[in-house]
Parts: structure tokens; C-alpha cells; sequence
């Protein structure tokens, strides 16, 4: 394959995600977006409570019951002459582990906002998340057919609070029962809003020119209250800046309804603009361009029976360079062997299907039986290793125990397999056997005992135990780290992988832990 041909692969693709505080409008989005990629005929499927249908995605029981989308999956779909990824984040706030890691694996992310609410806890944090790599950020203000806060209050909420600054590209017109569309400040335009055409892409009226009489027909006196406050609102706000969008510091800001379907088009038209193809990634030890020749990818997400008459575990690889075939070989860097990708998962459409050939940004699924662990590197034979993808220490925890005592093996067996999943961590005190699970979220600890009692047969309970907080500890001193094993005895356990951590039973003793041995680290995060 020439150069050009992968360069042209990637500078087509667009790999982004949905971040959003729950209600916001996340599901209904992704339902239009897909709508527009013509990747369902009728929007309505991803979560569907209403006609009891589920989304693809929605493989447990458990998430079926409470109508949340505990796992992420990938939909990959045509618009604009481009092809776009879209990676679902979990939104119930107990799934944040994963939805931090997913956010590894994108490009460029889209803020949803329920503009009667404004800028909501959960938007905070994963807007700290993308900050961590500078992600391009764009910006929907949804539900405008309700009665919204001022538009203006809005974006300088999202300036204060996430500190992010805003270009309005669309301004909307009116809202609630009398909102009648967006004015398109960019193109020049008033698109106008017919309500209850949600479910199909609409002929929209369009009228060219803020000046245009053919305005003042349609919204009568408003038309001049119109052009006086888009005068304020060009005078007052920030212009679009590409470079400042690119470097995470500027966001386009779009007004619409997701439930009726108007303005999704219009963000859809800036994402695939603007929004940057897929980005360099790096590695322990070097940069690696996504127009390489040589393959590279690495594992975000780990997901166990997503179709339960397969009892499959599917890893999903990020690719960051390079082609992938049907069939190829490639270098699995953690364990030094050549594997080879016979029938890896593509999400075209929605769908799983098998796919012959895949690009950087895209995301492919790879069958699993417990050699690929979250943050592994592939590679045509290169040994190095994508940086980057977090663990976080949880800050939930409960001891496990067995209501039938000789199944301990399996137990082990099972945790540790979840724990490399990512769906909870493990930790094993070095000085006795108790097992502790430790979340970030607190439903992760009943996904766990569903998946071990479904998975691997073993019936378990939860009990309290009086830790707080976990941090990893390393030292570049190997005597000190001996000595602090030593000392610190009693706190100390191993990870799932094996990985020593410090676990502490309240934040005074975890400070007074990093005050008495300065010369080891304390970290919050485990990369992989
Ligand atoms: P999420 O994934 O971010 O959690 O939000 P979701 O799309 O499920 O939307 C949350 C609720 O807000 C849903 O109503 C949805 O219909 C509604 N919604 C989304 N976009 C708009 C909009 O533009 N305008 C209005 N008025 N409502 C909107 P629900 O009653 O909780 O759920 P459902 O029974 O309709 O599925």
C-alpha cells in the first residue's frame, strides 16, 4: 500500500466522543448522529425505554434494569464525505473508569450541555480528563425546545467553570414553545425549526443573509430584535479560532434539540471540519505518526460477553498507525509473541461485523482469552509502548468473600480477570488472604458479584473494610522501596497485575505514609 493511500485513509477519519452529565441528552444525540450517518433507518434503538427495544450495546441484564448503558461501544459511521468513530462513554457516573480510558482513544470530544441546566458536575471531571491530552472540545447546548437559561449566561458559565473559551457558530432564536431556529453566524443564515421531526432528517427552510426581507415575513418584529442582538452577540464573543479549538483552549459552540432532531447537522458539519484527523500518539519511546506504515494500536477497553451465547471477551484496540488486514500478523509487545488477527471486530453501523481493513482512528475487536490486557501495545514488530492510558486509584472499597469456601480458586481466578478487564481492581494484602475490591463507582461492585456469580459460578458477598484510599508506590532507590516494604508491612498489597500498592485506611495516614518515606512515590493513577 502507497503512502498516499493511508495518508488519505486517516486524513478522512474523525474518532470522537460524547461527554456529558447523565440527561443531558448523550443517548438522543447519538441516536440523530447515527440518523445522519444513515446507520439505522429510524433513530430510537440506542436505548429505546420507551418501546422496551435495547441498543446493541446493551448486553447485561443488569443494564437493562436500569436503563443505563453500563458499557462502552463504537459506531462508526459516513458523514460529509468522512468517516466518523464515535466512542460511547458510560454516563452513569459510577462508570468513570472506563469512560476516562475511552477518552484516551479519541481525538476530539463533544460537550452536550442541558442548557436549562447549564455546566453539571459530571461535565466538570471528565472535562479535567481531556485536559490531560489538550482535547479539541465542541460544544452542544441541547434541548432549546424547553424554556433554557439566557444563551449568553451559558457560555460564560462554560468559560468561569470549565474555563474554556466559547465561539458561538450557531445562536439560537427564542426557545421553549417559541423557539423558531438557529441563526448560523459562519454561513450567514437563519435555519428555522419545525418541531416534531424528530425521527427523520427534515427539510429544514433556510433563509440566506441576516438582512434578508424574507426574514422579517417569517418572524415579524422579532426579525430586528434578531439582528440587534446577533450584533451584540458578534461584538461581544469569541471569533471561531482553529488553533485555539485545536489546542483545547477555544470551543464552537452549537444551539439545538436533539429530541427534535435540529442543530445535531450542524455540529456534525464543524466536527467533520475541524475537528483533527487522527492524532499522533506516544510511546515510551518515541512518537508515532498515524501515516506510518507499520502497524500500531493499543487496548483501552476489555469487555467481557458482549454477546452472551459466545461468552466472548473482546478487547478493543485504538489503531494509531498503519493498516490493519483481515488476517494479519502482528507483535503483541507486552508478551513478546506474534499473534495473529483472524477474525477481529468491526462497528460499522453499529454493528459487529467483520471488517477487512482498518485505519488509524479506528477501532477494532479483538477476540480475547485472557493474553490482552488493558493499555497493550500491538505492533508490526516495533518493541515500544503507547503511554498515556490510566488506571485510577478507586476510592471505594469492600473485602470479598465466598459463601461457599472451596471455590476460592475460581474466585482468585475471576477478580484477577476482571480486574485486568479494568471493570474493578484488586488487591491483595501482603499480610494476609483477604481479597479487596476497590471502585471508582460504586455500582462496579455489583457488576462484579453478577459477573462472578454468571462467569465463573462462585457466589460472593461484600463486607466493609476500613480502607480509603489506595496509591502505587515505586521508588528509583530499590534499597529504600525494600525497606519500605519492610516497614510499611501491614498496608501493603499487590494489585491485580501484581503491582505493589499502599493502601491506606484514612488520608492522615496516607500523608503521614508520604511525609515518613520521601523517597517513595505515591501515585494515583497506574498506567499500564
Ligand atoms: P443521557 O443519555 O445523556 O442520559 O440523556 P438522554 O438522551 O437519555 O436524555 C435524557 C432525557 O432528556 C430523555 O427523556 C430525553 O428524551 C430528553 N431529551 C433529550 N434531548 C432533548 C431535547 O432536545 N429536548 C427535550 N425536551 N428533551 C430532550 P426521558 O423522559 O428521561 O427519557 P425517554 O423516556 O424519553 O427515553
Amino acid at each position: 500500500m502507497s503512502d498516499s493511500k493511508i495518508a488519505k485513509e486517516v486524513s478522512n477519519r474523525r474518532t470522537f466522543a460524547i461527554i456529558s452529565h447523565p440527561d443531558a441528552g448523550k443517548t438522543t444525540i447519538t441516536e440523530k448522529v447515527l440518523l445522519f450517518g444513515q446507520a439505522i433507518q429510524k433513530a430510537g434503538t440506542v436505548k429505546g425505554k420507551k418501546s422496551g427495544q435495547h441498543a446493541k450495546s446493551d448486553w447485561m441484564e443488569m443494564e437493562k434494569e436500569r436503563g443505563i448503558s453500563v458499557t462502552t461501544s463504537v459506531m462508526q459511521f459516513p458523514y460529509g464525505g468522512r468517516l466518523v468513530n464515535l466512542l460511547d462513554t458510560p454516563g452513569h457516573a459510577d462508570f468513570s473508569e472506563d469512560t476516562y480510558r475511552t477518552l484516551t482513544a479519541v481525538d476530539s470530544c463533544l460537550m452536550v450541555i442541558d442548557a436549562a441546566k447549564g455546566v453539571e458536575e459530571r461535565t466538570i471531571k471528565l472535562m479535567e480528563v481531556t485536559r490531560l491530552r489538550d482535547t479539541p472540545i465542541l460544544t452542544f447546548m441541547n434541548k432549546l425546545d424547553r424554556d433554557t437559561r439566557d444563551p449568553v449566561e451559558l457560555m460564560d458559565e462554560v468559560e468561569d467553570v470549565l474555563k474554556i473559551a466559547c465561539a458561538p457558530v450557531t445562536w439560537p432564536i427564542g426557545m421553549g414553545k417559541s423557539f423558531k431556529g438557529v441563526y448560523h453566524l459562519l454561513r450567514d443564515e437563519v435555519v428555522l425549526y419545525r418541531t416534531g421531526q424528530g425521527h427523520t432528517i427534515q427539510d429544514t427552510q433556510v433563509i440566506a443573509g441576516l438582512d434578508n426581507p424574507e426574514l422579517d415575513k417569517v418572524l415579524g418584529g422579532y426579525a430586528a430584535e434578531l439582528r440587534d442582538e446577533i450584533d451584540l452577540v458578534k461584538g461581544a464573543s469569541n471569533e471561531f479560532d482553529h488553533e485555539l479549538f485545536m489546542a483545547g483552549e477555544l470551543t464552537p459552540v452549537f444551539f439545538g434539540t436533539a429530541l427534535g432532531n435540529f442543530g445535531v447537522d450542524h455540529m456534525l458539519d464543524g466536527l467533520v471540519e475541524w475537528a483533527p484527523s487522527p492524532l499522533p500518539r506516544e510511546t515510551d519511546t518515541r512518537t508515532v505518526q498515524p501515516t506510518e506504515d507499520g502497524f500500531s494500536g493499543f487496548v483501552f477497553k476489555i469487555q467481557a460477553n458482549m454477546d452472551p451465547q459466545h461468552r466472548d471477551r473482546v478487547a478493543f484496540m485504538r489503531i494509531v498507525s498503519g493498516k490493519y488486514q483481515q488476517g494479519m500478523k502482528a507483535r503483541h509487545v507486552r508478551i513478546g509473541k506474534e499473534v495473529r488477527f483472524s477474525d477481529a471486530l468491526t462497528f460499522m453501523a453499529g454493528d459487529r461485523e467483520h471488517a477487512d481493513e482498518a485505519f488509524a482512528g479506528d477501532i477494532i475487536g479483538l477476540h480475547n482469552h485472557g493474553t490482552i490486557q488493558l493499555g497493550d501495545t500491538f505492533t508490526s514488530g516495533e518493541s515500544m509502548k503507547f503511554t498515556g492510558i490510566p488506571n485510577f486509584a478507586p476510592e471505594l472499597f469492600r473485602r470479598i468473600r465466598l459463601k461457599d469456601p472451596l471455590k476460592t480458586k475460581q474466585l482468585q481466578k475471576g477478580l484477577i480477570q476482571l480486574s485486568e478487564e479494568g471493570a474493578v481492581q484488586l488487591f491483595r494484602p501482603l499480610r494476609n488472604n483477604d481479597l479487596i475490591v476497590g471502585a471508582v463507582g460504586v455500582l462496579q461492585f455489583d457488576v462484579v458479584v453478577a459477573r462472578l456469580k454468571s462467569e465463573y459460578k462462585v457466589d460472593a458477598v461484600y463486607e466493609p473494610i476500613n480502607v480509603a484510599t489506595a496509591r502505587w508506590v515505586t521508588s528509583d532507590d530499590p534499597r529504600k522501596l525494600d525497606e519500605f516494604e519492610r516497614k510499611a508491612n501491614d498496608n501493603l498489597a499487590l494489585d491485580g497485575g501484581d503491582r505493589l500498592a499502599y493502601i491506606a485506611p484514612t488520608m492522615v495516614n496516607l500523608q503521614l505514609a508520604q511525609e515518613r518515606h520521601p523517597d517513595i512515590l505515591f501515585h494515583k493513577t497506574r498506567e499500564h
